[in-house]
């Protein structure tokens, strides 16, 4: 018995594979790029996740012989995009994705609608779904008339994996058209935003059973028995169901493309007059709260970018001790930002530049910009009463031993490292694949993650990441008026 986890991510897809008791067997990876056809614009091409899918999935096949024995698959994907489909069910655009800022006067008319905060618990953000879809109607009016369906990415991979438009509550839960406190669709909000209940697809909740697989991926990938296809989840959902964060006071710190800080709450607690995100999880009857950067690894990307070295590189420069804050200010907003601005217009900046600042200077501005505006993100959570004593810490940047002595300083906060941390999402979707097809009790499936190690914050440089902090957060007004 074997179990595939499919995180559909910004930057490539990665496929897990685990054993009957949820241990990871062996990963699979494939990268694509975002396009940027114009400033503050995101596009991905639906067929690249599908590419990388199927070759992902060919080297599981090939190196691990338990791959036959499959028995059940979740996806995870990046939220908010919308893949739009026509009646014969082929995409008629690029993939509108969660960090593109396009449609911000289309999501400020919705969110100052009538019911659509109470309604969707969330304010409307440019990166969700509905406003995208009022920017396609009002700019692309012949690809609007066209569409039959609306599917997120991991619904798009769910809909290729088994041929029924079928979506999770956790995923949904970010197009500002659900009901996310009745988890269900909303009427009022479809209506709106031009939308019609046929367009959606068939929601499920995330550890449920969607469909089964295709035949024909079934004998594709040289597989004899049933598989079922789970709900699947966002991608911040099913990274909390691989760390095992269900209940309030759990929670981690994830430093991928975009930097969250996720809250597992006890119950639906809206906050929609801040920038804090409450979505439904991916297990029924739970909910949970984030507060959502949108540039955390990307903004290490765009300065490895232009000083042509890698990330990696960048990060080995800085060592493992952690120094006070430095010269240079790095404000990370290269798309705008949510929490806790949810200002779309706002762009990026440097200060504190001098002739003899060198690369080492910038990555240390951009890595405590990065860890400000986490913080930003765990003010606000604080705020809506989420316990956070201690965090998980997952995603690609917590490669960096500063990055994370840093942020775990910045929020004074331990952090915990998971011994397959770098399986957040992935294991996550895994799992709901696993509770889909054998329906074993939730708890006994998503459970918390071994620890390997724990972060703590340095004592002697709390005082002075606080007043570096203030500076930061006081720099946000500054740069309103400037624009
Ligand atoms: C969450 C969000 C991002 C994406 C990409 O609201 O937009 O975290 O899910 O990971």
């Amino acid at each position: 018995m074997s179990f595939l986890g499919i995180d559909l991510g910004t930057s490539g897809l990665r496929a897990l594979l685990v054993d009957a008791d949820g241990r990871p067997i062996g990963a699979s990876e494939r990268h694509y790029s975002v396009s940027h056809p114009n400033p503050g614009w995101s596009e991905q091409d639906p067929a690249d996740w599908i590419n990388a899918l199927e070759e992902a999935v060919a080297e599981l096949r090939t190196t691990y012989p338990e791959f036959s024995g499959l028995n059940g698959i979740g996806v995870a994907g990046h939220m908010h995009g919308a893949t739009l489909l026509d009646a014969a069910g082929d995409v008629l655009r690029p993939c509108i994705l969660w960090n593109d800022a396009r449609s911000y006067v289309q999501a400020s008319r919705l969110d100052a609608m009538d019911q659509v905060r109470a309604l969707s618990g969330n304010i409307v953000f440019p990166g969700f779904t509905a406003p995208k879809l009022e920017w396609v109607r009002e700019n692309e009016p012949e690809i609007f008339s066209k569409v039959h369906k609306v599917l997120l990415p991991a619904a798009y991979l769910n809909y290729y994996l088994t041929g029924d438009f079928v979506a999770d509550m956790s995923d949904s839960a970010g197009t500002s058209w659900l009901n996310v406190g009745k988890r269900d669709w909303s009427d009022h909000l479809l209506d709106v935003g031009h939308m019609r209940r046929d367009q959606m697809p068939r929601l499920v909740e995330g550890a449920e059973a969607a469909a089964d697989l295709r035949p024909a991926l079934r004998s594709g990938w040289g597989l004899s028995g049933k598989v079922i296809v789970a709900g699947g989840a966002g991608d911040n959902a099913a990274a909390a169901c691989g760390m095992g964060a269900l209940d309030g006071g759990q929670g981690f710190v994830s430093v991928g493309t975009s930097g969250v800080i996720l809250a597992a709450r006890d119950g639906y607690r809206p906050a929609p007059e801040t920038a804090v995100h409450t979505f439904c999880h991916a297990v029924p009857g739970r909910w949970y709260q984030m507060g959502v950067m949108l540039s955390a690894t990307d903004s290490l990307n765009w300065l490895a970018r232009i000083v042509g070295k890698s990330p990696s590189e960048l990060t080995a420069a800085m060592g493992d001790t952690l120094q006070g804050p430095g010269s240079v200010r790095f404000l990370p907003y290269l798309s705008g930002e949510r929490t806790p601005h949810n200002d779309s217009e706002i762009q990026g900046s440097i200060t504190g530049v001098f002739t003899d600042t060198s690369v080492e200077d910038l990555t240390r501005g951009v890595l405590e910009g990065v860890a400000f505006a986490l913080r930003d993100c765990f003010d606000a959570l604080t705020a809506q009463d989420a316990k956070m004593d201690q965090l998980i810490a997952i995603g690609g940047g917590t490669k960096s031993r500063y990055w994370l002595r840093l942020i775990s300083t910045v929020l004074n906060v331990p952090l915990q490292l998971p011994k397959s941390g770098e399986f957040g999402a992935a294991l996550g979707a895994a799992r709901l694949g696993m509770s889909a097809s054998t329906r074993a009790p939730m708890d006994s499936i998503i459970t918390p993650p071994s620890i390997c190690e724990t972060i703590d914050p340095d004592p002697t440089l709390l005082e002075t990441f606080g007043e570096a902090h203030r500076a930061f957060a006081a720099a946000y007004p500054a740069i309103k008026r400037i624009q």
